[in-house]
């Protein structure tokens, strides 16, 4: 039989659930009439479920994820070896939702590097950050400082504290942003800019432990060593146009950062 992909399989059990199945069937018939004495006892099922979590291959709810992370993060000494130790990692629930892992987008190497949250569903499709209706907005306020990701006079290079697509668009977790922010630390380091442009509350979350972009945005701070300018998402800017004033300001202040 032809094997199934993730999407296809999801998009088929939907359709079941719809139709009224609630229920997979098993091998052997469940008689869910029978007494409880006539049920097999619990206990020796449990007995049977135990030697799997001890003796077996370890279970992925006791692995350390964030030691995971910063061991495969810390092993990669380039970009390329960077995205694949991402690609490999498998203890982020995010990836198994996702059509396509999202690393970067732009110039390695660039004087500017930002930071947004997570790829949405165009960014799922292309494997590309920021390329929906926020991306273009992006990309149309940093050419109007005379950046962007594919100008080589005055290049950006862009990525996301996820590189996966959260269900729905989502917010993110605590715990996946835990898990990912060693591979983000590392790709900062190796990216190597000179400023960083934190976008938005999430991104905030994960590099300066800090929420509350309006107070946050326009603000030069530090993070992973860097000077680091918090600004409104263009998410954000597409709902409220009125802070588009504020952007343009903390715009011409990076602009004057970068041309130091
Ligand atoms: N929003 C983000 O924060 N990142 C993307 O890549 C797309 C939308």
């Amino acid at each position: 039989m032809e094997s199934l992909d993730f999407h296809t399989s999801r998009a088929l059990l939907e359709w079941q659930m719809e139709l009224g199945a609630d229920e997979c069937i098993v091998d052997a018939p469940v008689d869910r009439y029978a007494l409880p004495d006539r049920l097999a006892k619990p206990k020796a099922k449990q007995e049977e479920a135990k030697p799997h979590l001890t003796k077996g291959p370890v279970a992925l709810s006791e692995r350390d994820a964030v030691a995971e992370a910063r061991a495969a993060a810390e092993g990669a000494v380039t970009l390329e070896d960077l995205k694949a130790a991402m690609q490999a990692f498998d203890l982020c629930d995010l990836k198994r939702g996702a059509r396509k892992m999202v690393f970067s987008d732009g110039i390695a190497g660039a004087p500017v590097m930002i930071i947004g949250e997570a790829p949405g569903r165009e960014e799922d499709r292309s494997g590309k950050p920021f390329v929906g209706a926020a991306g273009q907005l992006l990309d149309r306020m940093f050419d109007a400082i005379g950046m962007g990701r594919n100008n080589p006079a005055a290049p950006l290079y862009i990525t996301n504290i996820l590189p996966w697509r959260p269900p729905h668009n989502r917010d993110p977790k605590p715990e996946e942003i835990a898990m990912m922010q060693p591979f983000l630390m590392r790709h900062i380091a190796l990216a190597d800019p000179k400023v960083l442009v934190v976008m938005g509350n999430w991104a905030c979350q994960a590099l300066l432990a800090k929420r509350g972009i309006t107070r946050l945005r326009g603000q030069w701070t530090t993070a992973v060593d860097k000077p680091a300018l918090p600004m409104f998402h263009p998410a954000y800017l597409l709902r409220n146009p009125p802070a588009k004033r504020e952007a343009w300001v903390d715009l011409l202040s990076l602009r004057n950062a970068v041309d130091k």
